[in-house]
């Protein structure tokens, strides 16, 4: 059997870390897993590249992908179905395995439905996947924003009087922002999905800086950092700063659970499409909270 694995839309850090899962899985089970550059786009050239062990190997704990991403609207008309149908078949690929977003998955879906067998694995920064807990790449995203706001906390300390406004990346989710402001403790929080209360914001603002600071977390999608801080500056009359993560972001090196989940998803959609199976493979981060009666010792 013939596997194609490609990566779609925006990179994020653990794509590598799916192709060295893939790789080993489809090795155990003899299949020819085949690497396709620059996504759907990609496919549709023919951009095909044999994945080497030690390649494969040495890039699983960087962020980006060996392969190249890619984004290909053309997926959303039958026409461009019909061109990756026609790729997919020229390259005898029985299967394909498309690690990507939410376009990315949604396009992944359009081929399972006109027949052909794809895995969609979810990996995006955003972690704005339907039907998926966590994508692959979000928490190396999330901790990129932590440490720049830890930094930034070192300085706002030092020096009160001033306060800040942080823009991460995540598109029109507010999903990563929230998850940052969440692990630093930060209650001021501006997403797409909400209309703020910006004089509200500067009231507070104005109350706590003189002998601090506040630092309020913006996502990209719901506007720009710089002019937030004039508007929030005007509105408080104090002293703002704006700092854009910006793709560097996207960049991060990937954690311990980005590369865990990486393996684990890639060498599960091989699995699945060798037994035959279509369909998105959801991930979770075990971050589920409960409360459990205590056991009774016993005597
Ligand atoms: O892949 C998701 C994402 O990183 C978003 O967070 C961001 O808005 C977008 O991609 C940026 O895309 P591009 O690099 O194509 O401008």
């Amino acid at each position: 059997m013939r596997i194609g694995v490609l990566m779609s839309g925006g990179d994020a850090p653990g794509m590598n870390a799916v192709l060295s899962g893939a790789l080993d899985r489809a090795t155990n089970l003899g299949i020819d897993l085949v690497g396709i550059e620059a996504g759907f786009g990609g496919l549709c050239e023919r951009r095909t590249r044999a994945l080497g062990r030690a390649d494969v190997d040495a890039a699983a704990g960087r962020a980006g992908t060996i392969l190249g991403a890619g984004r290909f609207p053309e997926l959303k008309t039958p026409p461009g179905v019909q061109q990756c149908l026609d790729a997919m078949g020229e390259l005898a690929l029985g299967g394909l395995v498309v690690v990507g977003g939410e376009g990315s998955i949604a396009g992944a879906a359009a081929l399972a439905a006109a027949g052909a067998m794809v895995m969609g694995v979810p990996a995006t920064i955003d972690n704005d996947v339907p039907g998926t807990g966590m994508t692959i790449g979000h928490d190396s995203a999330v901790n990129y924003g932590v440490r720049a706001i830890d930094d930034l906390r070192m300085t706002a300390t030092a020096m009160p009087g001033r306060s800040f406004v942080v823009q991460t990346l995540g598109g029109y989710s507010g999903n990563l922002a929230r998850a940052v402001a969440a692990a630093t403790g930060i209650a001021d929080v501006i997403v797409p999905e909400t209309a703020p209360d910006l004089d509200a914001l500067a009231a507070r603002i104005r109350e706590l800086t003189p002998g601090g600071h506040v630092i309020v977390v913006m996502c990209e999608g719901a506007g720009n950092a710089v002019a937030m801080a004039d508007d929030l500056s005007n509105r408080s009359g104090v002293r703002m700063h704006s700092t854009i993560l910006g793709h560097s972001q996207r960049g991060a090196v990937p954690t311990a659970i980005d590369r865990t989940l990486g393996r684990i998803a890639g060498s599960e959609a091989v699995d699945a499409l060798a037994a035959g199976r279509s369909g998105l493979l959801t991930l979770s981060a075990s971050t589920e909270s409960g409360l459990a009666a205590f056991r009774t010792p016993s005597t």
